[in-house]
């Protein structure tokens, strides 16, 4: 391996203020997981690093919310989420914390440098919203108003998350605030501005071109559509000096003259959280953390969710350039949004399920680490949201890992032990054209992989084992053996089958890592190490045999077993719990949810409608409409005609001596030929069952309703 690249991937730092969800996992965790068990099995030197984003309001405000201090909160939820992360298999070489005290120090040096610099940054006075009763100036999340741009009621202050716009406090349409919810005053105050306006131009070459200076970084269409065209009508919108420091109490203080009592912004430190997290891990394993963050050799990717674009693709890669000796990131394969089971996840509406809260509910279901990463695969939001469904779940499960990969593995390690012990065979033919077509196939998934898509990397994963399959099937080995137990064609097509095995066994383990530990085992195969696909594609590429004749392979051991079996129902029941759990979120919404009260009317207007007991008399349908019954209504003083839209629920015979109450003084209006003197008061319940509205004690017809 003579790359000499250091990789150095990143995953957006999720703020330590709550539990993350699977929306969360399958935007910027899995993918980035993949990419870097990729390279590794590569044998690259990669270095995965991630941690919790601990300052901000988003922090502070849940601390005064819940009235406990904040560095419990981000306690509390550092743990959560790194617990999780390590059980999901997501494998970071460090989950650091912004909180710590090397992180504080690489941020204020960094900010320091461009202080020191000139040119970088700008201080300002401004007025900008004070609480006065908390007496506190408002940034970011402590103010919400009214959207400029798409009129959303809620805007924060520095964005707003229904349309994404980034804004800044004194554009929201009444402001309020978030401590007093009263309408905040002007009041001034200092802060320093980066000068973001005097990137724009670099970072428009870079991003359309990939060039920076005239050197080419990186190739323009290898970023995806989505995140190219967010960050160009950024910088086509003009780039303005940012405000990068705060007044708050909770952060990394200011560390020049003047900064007293102010913090750096959150988006300023949270970045440079991956500089200490890098810098950690290489402490604690001898390296040094700048071969990963500058010169020529460095390969930066940042996996992140669609709502950092603006903050990894324009704000950090400028402060990097402006601070001078960094690298740029070559990509930021940002995914779009998942949603789940139809909606947006809500924690607050109790739709969607959080990474521990997953795991815990299925503790006891076989393999639940590699159903989910699995299921997120398949159905990833890279281009697009996408929509995780249980049902999708159970399918990519039993449809794809069991009936497709399981099942190939299966029948060759049955086949293998029964007709030759367990040993891999030994052929005589050639086999070049067929390793080569295995080749191919085996190409296509790193390709894609390279190319930061994932969902077409699994499928073509899928691929190399229906190529399997068929080949299998195609040769039907078990018929020939019956009359032939020494033929040729019989041992070629095992050993063949054993190789493709093999390579799947290696191949799934960015994707599936839990049941590549399986696989291997049913291979009698050591688990899978650095540098090991690497090793296996250069054997191919040489036609050489990956799995060599003679190799004792396991007992067969099903590597998937389906989660709709009919023996065992247990985990399907697991899924099926989630399943009624929103049908139950659905039915207590629907329960909650009532027609809009109409407009106010006057008493005079009420006074205005004559209503009527009544009992129906007589009954009988209306030809050509199949709604309406045409029914006679005693009111005891008169007979009246009416016409009722009732004739789907309810039959002539059924309604007659049935009490009602009739609006009595409706004009009369002709339908379908008959004129109708009134109309029938009716209840509608939610799914547009009618029942009679009727008098409770019996009572005489004609009696005025008031
Ligand atoms: N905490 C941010 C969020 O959850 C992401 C920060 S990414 C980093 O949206 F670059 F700032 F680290
Ligand atoms: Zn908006």
């Amino acid at each position: 391996m003579n790359d000499t690249k250091k990789y150095l991937i990143t995953s957006a730092l999720p703020y330590a203020n709550g539990a993350l969800h699977l929306g969360h996992l399958a935007g910027a965790y899995l993918p980035a997981d993949i990419y870097v068990r990729y390279l590794r099995l590569l044998g690259k030197d990669v270095v995965f690093v991630c941690g919790s984003d601990e300052h901000g309001a988003a922090i502070t405000i849940r601390s005064k919310k819940e009235g406990i201090p904040p560095q419990q909160i981000i306690d509390k939820y550092h743990t959560i989420n790194k617990e999780a992360f390590e059980r999901l298999g997501i494998s970071f070489d460090i989950y650091h914390r912004t909180s710590e005290k090397l992180h504080h120090e690489t941020a204020q040096e960094f900010f320091k440098t461009l202080h020191e610099k000139g040119g970088e940054f700008e201080e300002r006075t401004s007025e900008q919203y004070y609480d006065e009763g908390f007496k506190q100036f408002l940034a970011d999340r402590y103010i919400v108003g009214e959207c400029p741009k798409c009129q959303h009621p809620e805007a924060y202050g520095d964005q707003c998350e229904n349309c994404g716009s980034a804004l800044s406090p004194t554009e929201l349409v009444n402001p309020k605030s978030t401590l007093s919810g009263k309408t905040p005053i002007l009041r001034e105050t200092k802060h320093w501005y980066f000068k973001l306006d005097k990137h724009g131009e670099w970072l428009k070459d870079w991003i359309e071109k990939g060039e920076v200076d005239g050197e080419k970084l990186h190739e323009p269409k290898s970023w995806k559509k989505h995140v190219v065209g967010q960050c160009m009508s950024w910088v086509d919108g003009g780039l303005l000096p940012r405000a990068i420091t705060r007044d708050l109490d909770w952060g990394i203080p200011v560390p020049v003259e003047g900064g007293e009592g102010k913090v750096l912004y959150v988006w300023f430190d949270a970045p440079i959280g991956y500089i200490s997290a890098t810098k950690q891990w290489a402490k604690d394993n001898d390296k040094n953390w700048e071969d990963y963050w500058k010169g020529d050799n460095v390969n930066l990717v940042h996996f992140i969710g669609k709502d950092n674009i603006v903050f990894h693709c324009i704000v950090f890669p400028s402060m990097l350039k402006a601070h001078g000796d960094y690298a740029l990131p070559v990509n930021v394969p940002a995914n779009q949004f998942l949603n789940f089971e139809g909606r947006k996840f809500s924690k607050s509406k109790g739709w969607g399920i959080e990474q521990l809260e997953y795991l815990e509910e299925f503790k006891d279901f076989d393999n639940k680490e590699d159903a989910l990463r699995y299921a997120l695969i398949r159905n990833m939001p890279e281009n697009r949201d996408s929509d995780f469904k249980w049902d999708d779940y159970v399918d990519f499960y039993d449809k794809e890992l069991a009936d497709n990969l399981g099942n190939f593995v299966n029948r060759v390690i049955v086949l293998t032990n029964k007709y030759y012990g367990g040993k891999v065979p030994e052929v005589s033919t050639d086999l070049t054209a067929r390793l080569k077509e295995i080749n191919d196939l085996a190409q296509k998934i790193g390709k894609e992989i390279e190319a930061y898509n994932f969902k077409p990397a699994i499928q073509a994963f899928m691929e190399l084992s229906t190529y399997g399959n068929t080949y299998l099937q195609d040769t039907s080995p078990w018929k020939i053996w019956k009359t032939e137990p020494d033929s040729e064609v019989v041992k070629e097509c095992l050993f063949v089958c054993l190789q493709i095995v093999n390579l799947l066994s290696i191949y799934c383990e960015p994707f599936i890592p839990f049941s590549a530990e399986k696989f291997r085992r049913i291979l009698n195969l050591p688990k899978v190490q650095n540098g090991d696909l690497a090793t296996a594609l250069t054997k191919l590429d040489a036609g050489d045999v990956l799995l060599p004749s003679g190799h004792q392979i396991g007992e067969p051991e099903l590597l998937f077993v389906k989660i709709n079996d009919r023996k065992d129902s247990s985990r399907l029941d697991i899924v099926n719990r989630q399943k009624e759990k929103l049908a139950a979120v659905l039915a207590a919404e629907a329960a909650a949810a009532h027609e809009p009260v109409k407009d106010e009317i006057t008493y005079d207007d009420f006074t205005k409608l004559d209503i009527r007991t009544g009992t129906i008399t007589a009954a009988e349908k209306i030809k050509k409409a199949d709604k309406l019954l045409k029914l006679t209504v005693d009111l005891g003083f008169e007979q009246r005609t009416v016409v009722s839209g009732i004739a789907k629920q309810f039959k002539p015979e059924e309604v007659i001596g049935q009490a009602i109450v009739l609006l009595a003084n409706l004009a009369p209006r002709k339908l379908k030929g008959v004129e109708s003197q009134g109309m029938i008061l009716m209840a509608e319940d939610k799914e547009g069952k009618l029942s009679f509205v009727q008098p409770h004690t019996v009572w005489e017809n004609g009696h005025v309703v008031k």
